[in-house]
């Protein structure tokens, strides 16, 4: 049976990692693959997931199996994570989370659930966008549309073109917004924009799927979810995929999240009810341990505590690269303009380098960098700074 399969091609962010690994020079510089990374370059386990860890081999009694719609705990602080405890939402009835095998999970089962409901529906995706957006949406059975997003000359958002495009979806359309810190250009939408974008979508009757995967590695925890929250007050719908692997740093324990919000309470149990359905199809149950530990977290004063000061330690390195990195180019080039990369928010930006410069830099150099020119600021550290920043002023002489 399996000799007609043809082997597939590796993803290329993961061909990158391993031309990265195999090799031998000493100053190479990995900025492609989308973890954090602290000074050292390493990517830590959180000290308050530590004591949540730590905490939870006392209390766990057994591993039984646990609901498909993961832990009841969990949920609940997922909701008043992503949309503050005292949203109006939160009591309407018409809001329903379960918990998902991290993001990429969240945005699947999202996306069977809508097929369910309305197999025509077409998907609306940023260009650019997260590459897995692709594959990981559309085999759930959605036809791809596209509107512009990223104008590479300018470095800008394209707001005019964007808002021209979504003036046409069709109602019942999906619309897929990154909640913030945008992959792969850092290039987030101001309020302004997604209140205009809620405007359309009451207007035109397309429905906002937000995928939001850094919440508080941009502004902050209230500061990054202002798009979603805005639209839970003002849209009739909406579906929201949210990921504990980069602000918990749960890159491997497979924790997310998927919330619908529906016209009324009705409605929101037969969501909950499918999508529930959805998850037992695919997985049965997510993963338990991460979402314990988030649950733990969350629920402890001192732990949360703990958890959002690690947290701004993350965000605040981010922009202390970004500063480190525009600075050392301008101040060292004339007529060069990074101050983009210090605009942009979250662990990504594009550098706007062409792929003979992105070639250069990988063979001369060692620096590994994916062909968007997207770079994962967090993969810059006191020690590789300097280097990095005279590789590229070579490369844009
Ligand atoms: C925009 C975006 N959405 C979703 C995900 C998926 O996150 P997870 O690892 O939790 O599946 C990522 C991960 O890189 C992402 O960048």
């Amino acid at each position: 049976m399996f000799e007609s399969l043809k082997p597939v091609a590796m993803d290329p962010i993961l061909g990158l990692m391993a031309a990265f690994r195999a090799d031998d020079r000493t100053t190479k510089i990995d900025l492609g693959v989308g973890v954090y990374m602290n000074d050292q370059g390493h990517t830590p386990v959180m000290a308050s997931v530590k004591e949540a860890e730590a905490q939870l081999m006392q209390l766990e009694t057994t591993k039984s199996y646990q609901g498909i719609a993961g832990d009841p705990g969990y949920n609940q602080h997922m909701l008043e994570l992503l949309f503050g405890p005292e949203h109006s939402i939160l009591s309407s009835g018409r809001v329903k989370t379960i918990q998902a095998p991290g993001g990429s999970g969240a945005l699947r089962v999202g996306a069977e659930v809508i097929q369910r409901a309305r197999p025509e529906s077409k998907l609306w995706v940023g260009v650019p966008t997260w590459p897995n957006h692709i594959p990981l949406l559309g085999s759930a059975g959605f036809e791809i549309k596209e509107y512009p997003y990223y104008d590479r000359d300018t470095k800008q958002i394209n707001a005019d073109a964007m808002m021209e495009t979504l003036r046409q979806v069709p109602a019942g359309d999906m619309v897929l917004l990154h909640g913030c810190c945008h992959n792969p250009t850092g290039a987030d939408l101001t309020h302004a924009q997604w209140d205009l974008i809620a405007d359309l979508a009451l207007e035109r009757g397309f429905i906002p799927f937000i995928d939001t995967a850094y919440q508080g590695l941009g502004d902050g925890l209230d500061e990054d979810a202002y798009g979603l929250r805005m639209m839970a007050d003002r849209l009739p719908e909406l579906l929201v995929a949210s990921s504990c692997s980069k602000n918990f740093g749960l890159y491997r324990e497979r924790t997310g999240s998927i919330t619908f919000i529906a016209e009324n309470a009705k409605q929101a149990d037969i969501v909950a009810s499918q999508a529930m359905s959805v998850a037992r199809q695919i997985y049965s149950m997510p993963p338990a341990h991460g979402a314990l530990i988030v649950s733990l977290i969350l629920g402890d004063a001192a732990l949360r505590a703990n958890w959002e000061t690690e947290l701004t330690e993350v965000r605040s390195r981010i922009q202390s690269m970004r500063t480190l990195l525009t600075d050392s180019i301008q101040n060292n080039a004339a007529g060069v303009d990074f101050s983009h990369v210090q605009q942009q928010k979250g662990m990504f930006s594009f550098l706007g380098l062409n792929t003979d410069q992105l070639d250069q830099l990988r063979n001369e150099f060692g620096i590994y960098i994916v062909s968007s020119s997207r770079v994962n600021l967090a993969g810059i550290n006191s020690s590789n700074i300097g280097y990095l920043s005279s590789s590229i002023l070579s490369v844009l002489k």
